[in-house]
């Protein structure tokens, strides 16, 4: 079985350019889901996947929300983290050096609660050995705005990748948010400001309430739904942004396994990001460099680059 596994492998090209980086295939895990890589080494050969994400650093460390954080929902669940972090020096400190040995990109989502902030994290970061992208998390509060997230305004987030651009040389991948009324605007706004790449979708605004206790089940409230619930709202919106933007996509959103990773190919991505699928199933994103590999030999492909962008609406 591992044996025919590689040979598939090898009989299929699947390596792709994400922005600039090299991955040698297209299936990283999301942010969030895969802490900083350190926690799931003994749960996978972390060697085989094409790009490590790391959980979000802003500039200090940060406890996240308090508890109840998360709930299981019938297709997925809703978190409210709260983006709970090591900061920027505790992450080089801590989980760099782990990182570097496994010898796959790695990608580090950032945020912020101010564009000075998103800046001295990215300017940081970019001296680091090992680090090759940078993921912004534009889905937290702009508190010098009102606390409105930086991801729901066109002008803002174009002036966000502006002040990150400046500062790095690193692969720039602002990470859209799926609430919002035209998707398109925002992959304009972000790829005309330097972006190489875009990733979508963070988790979608929800809400779980006790019916017993009429209390809201999350501590902070509200949360973001994630899991496979979400996954045809992603397909959507990666097919929309497919359509206007000039840089490769990162899909992500409800991958369960390689029917859901294909279908975003097909949708218009050059990569793929597995998510909540890794707090059931660890070895998911191994199934899915597996099952991309089978599906391009079944259908006769020899490179992952010609199932991107492949839908036939005829
Ligand atoms: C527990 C949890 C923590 C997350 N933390 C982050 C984060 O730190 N930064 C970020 O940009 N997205 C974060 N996300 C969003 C995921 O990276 C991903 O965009 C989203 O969950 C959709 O993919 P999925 O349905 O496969 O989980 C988190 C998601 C979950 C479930």
């Amino acid at each position: 079985m591992e044996h025919e596994n590689k040979q598939r492998m090898r009989d299929v090209d699947l390596s792709v350019d994400l922005g600039g980086i090299h991955m040698k295939n297209p299936v990283t895990v999301a942010s969030g889901t895969f802490g900083y890589g350190k926690e799931y080494a003994e749960l996978i050969d972390e060697t085989r996947l094409g790009a490590i994400t790391v959980k979000g650093i802003r500039a200090h460390a940060w406890p996240g929300n308090t508890l109840p954080r998360h709930v299981e929902v019938p297709g997925g669940m809703v978190n409210a983290i709260g983006l709970q972090g090591p900061g920027v020096d505790g992450f080089v400190r801590d989980y760099m050096p782990f990182l570097r040995s496994i010898g796959v990109p790695v990608i580090v989502n950032i945020w912020g609660t101010s564009e000075e902030e998103y800046a001295d994290v990215a300017r940081r970061l970019s001296d680091v050995e090992g680090v090759s992208g940078l993921e912004l998390n534009i889905s937290c509060p702009n508190v010098k705005e009102g606390g409105h997230a930086f991801g729901t305004d066109p002008c803002t987030v174009a002036s966000l990748v502006t002040a990150v651009r400046r500062v790095t040389r690193l692969s720039l991948m602002p990470k859209l948010a799926p609430n919002v009324p035209d998707i398109k605007v925002f992959v304009r706004a972000a790829q005309e400001a330097g972006a190489d790449a875009l990733a979508l979708i963070n988790t979608l605004p929800a809400m779980v309430i006790d019916i017993e206790t009429r209390h809201p089940v999350l501590a902070n409230k509200v949360g973001g739904l994630s899991g496979l619930a979400i996954h045809p709202v992603a397909v959507k919106l990666v097919w929309e942004a497919a359509q206007t933007a000039r840089v490769p996509l990162l899909a992500m959103g409800g991958i369960m396994g390689p029917e859901q990773a294909i279908e975003f190919l097909i949708a218009g991505a050059t990569a793929v990001a597995v998510g909540t699928a890794n707090f059931i199933d660890p070895s998911t994103p191994l199934r899915v460099i597996e099952g991309i590999a089978d599906y391009l030999q079944r259908h006769a492909m020899r490179s992952v680059k010609e199932l991107t962008g492949s839908l036939d609406c005829g």
